[in-house]
């Protein structure tokens, strides 16, 4: 029996002396003492201090399939809060979702909150019958509350990997789509599927109406919510031209929550997974431009440089998930050592009602 009740959480504070490898070491420990207790998630995007430790790595989709599968008790989730809140979803109610730093938000997620979709979805219904004519879709990028939203309103979730069938799926029902809060996401899939620019407009949340005419709202397949990541926004197509003239024979992989542009000037674009297996499955000798978060695409330059694969970085300025970055060795270790003493410190849980209309939407998508 390892664990040993006290009364309060060891405190933060003392762990934040202790170096990388002492929090290593002990972290090593605990994972031996809670054995199958224990499952942590690492996302790509995590740093390498702490991606090391993870039993499972992943992108969104891959993580919360594994969430929703395991059966340990603890799940300690190195990523972000929507990512933990899935993970608390898919999870059955005695298991524990922990995240090791509550402040490991995620700024695009923050673009969309209940009380604007919900106003855009009054004001869409002003000009259309938006039960009938409107699927709401959310990517995994976004709070609990719009998953339920989505759940309750015939709407969906998706991630960067499933995005195209989730759209077939939403227009397969209705003939619009309202997506939210990744502009670049669902432009960039859809303009993939053949929908014509024309057919897309952007809700300003910000406006009234989204800033859109009625005609427009009318005309539109597809409703593109004015949100992005700070991160992906950073890189631009002439980061890629540059690149391109040194380097003519080089390929480029971005990820689909970059711009359109961007988008349009790669070569490849899709998840962080796809990032992964299209770079491992690439010819020895090849040399890749990549725009996605940069702890990835360092992991990535190490474990490819003995076959020779050159992997850069798309952006010239240090672009880094600053709120990935938030969990470090210091909090994943108080946390798991809090586990060890029979506390739980910084559990997501998502109120039951919420979960239950989300949890609908995150099954239509994990079905499909
Ligand atoms: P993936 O779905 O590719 O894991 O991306 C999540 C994310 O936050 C990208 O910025
Ligand atoms: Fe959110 Fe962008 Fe960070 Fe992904 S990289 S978690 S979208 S802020």
């Amino acid at each position: 029996m390892v664990a040993r009740a006290i009364d309060i959480p060891i405190d933060i504070q003392s762990y934040a002396r202790l170096d990388d490898e002492q929090c290593a070491a002990r972290i090593r420990a605990v994972k031996a003492a809670l054995g199958d207790r224990l499952l942590i998630l690492g996302h790509h995007y995590q740093r390498e201090e702490v991606f090391r430790h993870a039993d499972v790595s992943g992108d969104s989709l891959k993580l919360s399939r594994q969430a929703a599968r395991s059966r340990a008790r603890y799940i300690v989730f190195c990523g972000v809060h929507f990512m933990a809140e899935v993970a608390d979803i898919l999870s059955r109610p005695e298991q524990v979702v922990i995240l090791p730093d509550l402040a490991a938000g995620c700024s695009m997620a923050d673009m969309a909150d209940r009380v604007k979709v919900e106003r855009a979805w009054r004001e869409l219904g002003a000009v259309l019958d938006v039960e009938r004519e409107v699927t709401p879709v959310t990517y995994i990028n976004s709070a609990a509350d719009l998953k339920a939203f989505c759940g309750r309103h015939g709407g969906i979730v998706c991630t960067s990997s499933n995005a195209r069938a989730i759209l077939e799926w939403a227009w397969a029902r209705r003939e619009k789509v309202l997506f939210f809060p990744d502009e670049h996401l669902g432009r960039n899939t859809a303009h993939a599927m053949g929908v014509p620019l024309e057919d897309m407009v952007v809700w300003d949340f910000n406006q009234p109406r989204g800033g859109l005419s009625r005609e427009q709202i009318r005309r539109a397949r597809l409703i593109l919510w004015k949100g992005f990541c700070s991160v992906h926004q950073m890189f631009r197509p002439e980061h890629i031209d540059r690149f391109l003239e040194r380097y003519p024979e080089a390929r480029v992989i971005s990820h689909p929550e970059a711009s359109f542009e961007v988008c349009r000037k790669s070569h490849y674009v899709g998840s962080t997974e796809y990032i992964i297996r299209t770079i491992a499955e690439a010819e020895p000798g090849s040399r890749w431009l990549v725009g996605t978060e940069l702890n990835l695409v360092k992991r990535l330059a190490e474990r490819h440089r003995h076959e020779g694969k050159a992997v850069h970085f798309m952006s010239p300025t240090i672009c880094m998930c600053s709120t990935m970055f938030r969990i470090d060795p210091q909090h994943l270790l108080w946390a798991l050592e809090n586990l060890v003493h029979g506390q739980v410190v910084n559990r997501i849980t998502v109120p039951q009602a919420e979960a239950e209309a989300a949890r609908s939407a995150l099954q239509r998508m994990l079905e499909l």
